[in-house]
């Protein structure tokens, strides 16, 4: 790795930050493209978040993503922020001024869910009803990627409908239709995509509750958990006969924009990126 005392330094924030992949995937690329340049993981108590976000500008950072629990501390934070993040409520991605130090905060996660399913279904989203299972921050931004992509119907289901409720209300879009979860199964009934964005299925044995009799067999269905890659949520939909998605392509399409930002270069996503990532 090339890192010289001109570097551009960036990385990601977040507690914990053991288990993130960001630090690996942004390193690859920057090997790959031979940039002076390095990315590394910060884990930060809540307490000292804010002064630590604030300083690092001032350390040289040209900018870091944001992980779980500081998204929305970093929305509060910026200096400006994305019609895409204003949406969202929340930031995953800053830049900072190289002059002045000021931060811009965006959000590429529903870039990145759009991308994944794009790059393998082209058009999927417009073809029919799409299912999210789910209302926290990423059933949050899943449904905004959706509503920008102008998907015709969008049907949310949540444990706690309030939340649900509370999503389409801030996205104020008629296409977003909230089902009680009593009727999470029906709600599969002529959909083309469902996604789960709960986090049911990330520890082992965990499965979300769904009937899958109703699921048309030519729905895609897709977890945003890439850890376990293959969900028993995905796996059962696999084992009908459903073409299936997994999250890690997520991952990937989310740090793209990030990466082009930071490093003025479009990093690639192939096979080799996703074996390289796995192999971790
Ligand atoms: P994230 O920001 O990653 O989306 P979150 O905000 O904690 O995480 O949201 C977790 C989601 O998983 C919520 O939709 C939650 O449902 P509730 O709003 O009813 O809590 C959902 N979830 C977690 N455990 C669940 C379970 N056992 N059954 C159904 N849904 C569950």
């Amino acid at each position: 790795m090339k890192i010289s005392g001109k570097a551009k330094i960036a990385g990601v924030i977040g507690n914990p930050i053991d288990h993130s992949l960001s630090p690996k995937l942004h390193n690859y690329w920057l090997e790959k493209y031979e940039i002076d340049g390095a990315y590394i993981p910060i884990s930060v108590e809540k307490e000292n978040f804010s002064e630590v976000f604030k300083a690092l500008p001032k350390m040289g950072f040209i900018g870091v993503n944001i992980t779980v629990p500081y998204k929305v501390d970093a929305y509060n934070m910026v200096d400006e922020v994305s019609k895409t993040a204003k949406k969202i409520g929340a930031v995953n991605m800053v830049i900072f001024d190289k002059k002045t130090g000021a931060s811009y905060g965006t959000n590429t996660d529903a870039y990145g869910f759009l991308l994944n399913i794009e790059k393998k279904y082209e058009g999927l989203t417009q073809k029919g009803p799409v299912v999210v299972y789910g209302a926290g921050g990423a059933a949050r931004a899943v449904c905004a990627g959706l509503v920008e992509a102008n998907a015709p119907e969008i049907r949310l289901v949540n444990r706690t409908q309030e939340k649900a409720l509370m999503i389409k209300d801030e996205l104020n879009s008629d296409n977003i239709k909230v089902e009680s979860w009593a009727k999470r199964s029906f709600a599969l009934k002529n959909a083309k995509l469902v996604v789960n964005t709960t986090s049911v299925g990330m520890k082992k044995g965990e499965e979300l509750p769904i009937d899958f009799t109703d699921l048309a067999p030519d729905a895609v269905v897709t977890d945003i958990i890439y850890n376990p890659l293959k969900t028993k949520f995905i796996r059962r939909a696999g084992a009908r006969g459903n073409r299936t998605i997994d999250g890690l392509g997520m991952l990937l399409y989310q740090a793209q924009p990030a990466f082009k930002a930071w490093f003025d270069k479009q990093p690639e996503v192939n096979d080799e990126l996703r074996n390289y990532i796995l192999k971790s």
